[in-house]
């Protein structure tokens, strides 16, 4: 399952997915965490001290490695230097599954310990100043999405993403990847209004979309949230004095946060469940193909000195995931994720 926590800068993106990492960790699910934020927090919100992320493969830096081996033998793409950030999968590609060794983890994924489990972690790496804006900004979040688009995932697994908000990840089709996208929003007009932009491209791509509301301090609050985003609400994450002990540098447990918010964190593994039940791996497919087909008039053509479009297999599409079934599935977690 393909998750994204998007919002406005500051809304909680990095604190709460890197939560829901660690309450799906501690349910024994295996899962992915990637750090696709201009601002690359995901490691230490893990509890990577910032010497250790610092020193975290990046993904950006990777790229033609990447490209090689998920080209694999695919008679359409060539060399690797013909592969753009959204070249799509065909036969002979080779395919990435969440639960499994392979050359690109090797290289770019690295091991974290969290007290209730162990994660891997991949970043896109650090955005300098010259970066922002120009075509290297966007090949790192690139490598994101060559993953997505070569991955083999079924209910039980995940990959989580903390994702940048706003044009960014609308120039690419990122954003349309996720099997579901929790946007963060505290109650306050800046945070409605993120939600908006983003509920407009969502629609015109059927991305499926849920508010996850943070901060959130009063019934008021809550009543405000309901009244703006209506049932696309899915849940409110209050104030935590928790969160704020975890910023002053103590390393509190999971199991000793507010009930209320290690609720918010079911609520959001449950919808993540159920999203799977509305995949659609036929637009997954088209939309791949039609971001292709974009970026490849818009700049790829030029750049490979070639028609990338015939890049697209026309016969392709991912083949289903084989559920994994983790030794800790629960009764009512077994039913979630459809086992
Ligand atoms: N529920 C909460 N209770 C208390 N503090 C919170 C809560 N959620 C987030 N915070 C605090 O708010 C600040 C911003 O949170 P965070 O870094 O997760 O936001 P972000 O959306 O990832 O920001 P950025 O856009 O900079 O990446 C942090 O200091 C964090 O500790
Ligand atoms: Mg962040």
């Amino acid at each position: 399952m393909k998750i994204a926590f998007v919002g406005k800068g500051g809304s909680g993106k990095t604190t709460l997915s890197a939560l829901f990492i660690r309450h799906l960790a501690a349910a024994g699910r295996p899962v992915i965490a990637v750090d696709a934020d201009i601002n690359q927090h995901l490691g230490p919100a893990l509890g990577l001290t910032d010497d250790q992320a610092a020193r975290l493969p990046a993904l950006g830096a990777h790229l033609p490695q990447i490209k090689e081996y998920l080209r694999g033998g695919n008679p359409r793409i060539a060399s690797a230097d013909l592969m753009i950030k959204t070249t799509p999968p065909g036969e002979g590609s080779r395919l990435l599954r969440i639960v499994e060794e392979n050359p690109i983890y090797a290289a770019c994924a690295r091991p974290v310990a969290l007290d209730e489990g162990s994660v891997r972690l991949m970043v896109t790496g650090v955005f300098t100043e010259e970066d922002l804006g120009v075509a290297c900004y966007h090949s790192k979040v690139g490598a994101v999405e060559l993953l997505l688009n070569h991955l083999v995932d079924g209910p039980g697994e995940y990959l989580v993403t903390d994702m940048t908000a706003g044009s960014d990840s609308f120039a690419s089709g990122l954003f349309t990847r996720f099997d579901l996208t929790f946007l963060i929003a505290e109650p306050t007009r800046k945070g409605i209004s993120v939600y908006r932009q983003y509920k407009e491209y969502a629609r015109d791509f059927g991305v499926a979309l849920r508010v996850v509301g943070n901060k959130v301090q009063s019934a008021d609050d809550l009543a405000y949230l309901r009244r703006e985003v209506g049932d696309d609400l899915l849940a409110a994450f209050g104030h935590s004095d928790w969160v704020r002990r975890l910023e002053q540098g103590a390393e509190p447990g999971l199991s000793s946060l507010e009930p209320d918010n290690r609720a918010v964190l079911g609520a959001l593994q449950q919808a993540t469940d159920a999203a799977f039940e509305t995949r659609d791996p036929r637009r997954y497919t088209e939309q791949a193909v039609h971001f292709h087909l974009r970026n490849a008039e818009s700049w790829g053509n030029a750049k490979a000195g070639a028609d990338l479009a015939a890049q697209i297999d026309p016969d392709f599409t991912l083949p289903p995931a084989g559920a994994h079934v983790p030794a800790a599935l629960d009764g009512t977690s077994q039913a979630a994720a459809g086992v």
